[in-house]
């Protein structure tokens, strides 16, 4: 019953990690903890009784802990902040908090009708919540940087895996706020990165490019990926927490114009979350597709690995390779190879004489 239990409340043990992080409980524990109760309610400006409740949820769900009557941040929570990825997980839960929930109000009715029924809680004509966001900017900045944490947790995996000495033109789709076009740029300084963005976000990533000051080497290309033609003559097209959103048939369309845009022997590479092929889990994966069935576009999940092998093999690429990613988040990379052997492309495919890449070693 315990596991049931936490299930049938599952949203209020949400709640109290919300809270947590809304009014900063546990930041204030982090910094000036241990403390008693009575310090904790004058330094959150709560009163007694919000207080108790909010150190009862959050003790007995195991985000603080209780020693000789006083609270301290538990050590879960004191390590991630080390490792420097607490407040990746705070602007996670803030993403949840602000634009999952609402929208998973309709997952039964998103399941019923196999589309994202969610997406009338967020106002607006548009088809899929990306090009909404212009019209909510406070829900945009939410999700821009939940989208940045939730690639950091993991991007330093795609950055070691991709052997990109030999390649010199990468195209990301989607890139978002650049966030991966520069953890990559900013690696390998003879890469050129393009990124294709919708029109109504295109300034934000010329922004994240123009502070990271690699604007020399990283451009935003406002447009449709969908409709309009992909630049060619591309060593390496990455499509980074992209191919989630879309059908299946979609993900083949987009993967066809990546294989058009690509020169002989360049290489597609695929980042994102994956369920296994076995369709029972992990369950992060599982957990997650609940926002993809329900808000951001008409299809989408957290496909299992061979679904997006069969759309490769569809699209007319070979050499199709998987490198598993570790930690808590359901990350995996893919990377498979437009079949040719035109010399730039052979170089990229080959680690440098000494430097045997990250996915040959299996990271
Ligand atoms: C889930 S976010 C991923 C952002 C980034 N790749 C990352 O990993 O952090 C998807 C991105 O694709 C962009 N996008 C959606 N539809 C698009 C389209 N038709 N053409 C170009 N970009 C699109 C969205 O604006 C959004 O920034």
């Amino acid at each position: 019953m315990d596991r049931l239990s936490l299930l049938l409340f599952g949203h209020a043990a949400f709640q109290y990690l919300n809270a947590a992080c809304e009014l900063k409980l546990l930041d204030l524990l982090m910094e000036r903890g241990p403390l008693e109760a009575t310090a904790i309610r004058a330094e959150l400006g709560l009163a007694e009784r919000a207080a108790d409740i909010l150190l009862l949820g959050c003790t007995s769900l195991g985000l603080t802990r209780k020693e000789d009557g006083r609270y301290r941040a538990a050590e879960l929570i004191e390590s991630l902040a080390e490792e420097g990825d607490w407040s990746k997980l705070r602007d996670t839960v803030a993403f949840e908090a602000h634009i999952v929930y609402p929208g998973q109000e309709d997952f039964v009715a998103s399941l019923r009708e196999n589309s994202n029924v969610g997406l009338r809680r967020i106002p607006g004509d548009h088809p899929d919540l990306y090009h909404r966001f212009s019209l909510h900017p406070r829900l945009e900045t939410v999700f821009y940087r939940y989208m940045r944490s939730w690639s950091e947790l993991a991007n330093a995996h795609l950055v070691a895996a991709l052997d990109l000495h030999g390649a010199t033109r990468l195209l990301d789709c989607g890139g978002g706020d650049a966030v991966n076009a520069l953890a990559l740029a900013a690696h390998h300084p003879h890469l050129e990165v393009t990124i294709l963005e919708i029109p109504s976000s295109a300034p934000m990533t010329e922004k994240k490019i123009s502070e990271a000051g690699l604007g020399e080497r990283v451009s935003v290309v406002p447009c449709d990926m969908f409709t309009d033609a992909f630049p060619g003559g591309m060593d390496c097209v990455l499509f980074a927490h992209q191919l989630v959103i879309w059908t299946p048939e979609e993900n083949t369309a987009l993967l066809r114009k990546a294989h058009d845009a690509l020169a002989p022997g360049g290489r597609v590479v695929l980042f994102h979350s994956m369920s296994n092929d076995e369709g029972d889990g992990p369950v992060v994966a599982a957990l997650d597709s609940v926002y993809f069935a329900s808000l951001p576009a008409e299809g989408g999940m957290i496909y299992p690995w061979r679904l997006h092998e069969e759309c490769l093999r569809a699209a007319g690429f070979t050499a199709i390779e998987r490198v598993e990613v570790p930690g808590w988040t359901p990350h995996g990379i893919i990377i498979a190879t437009k079949p040719g052997t035109e010399p730039a492309a052979e170089a990229a495919s080959v680690a440098e004489p000494g430097t045997e890449s990250a996915a040959e070693q299996g990271a």
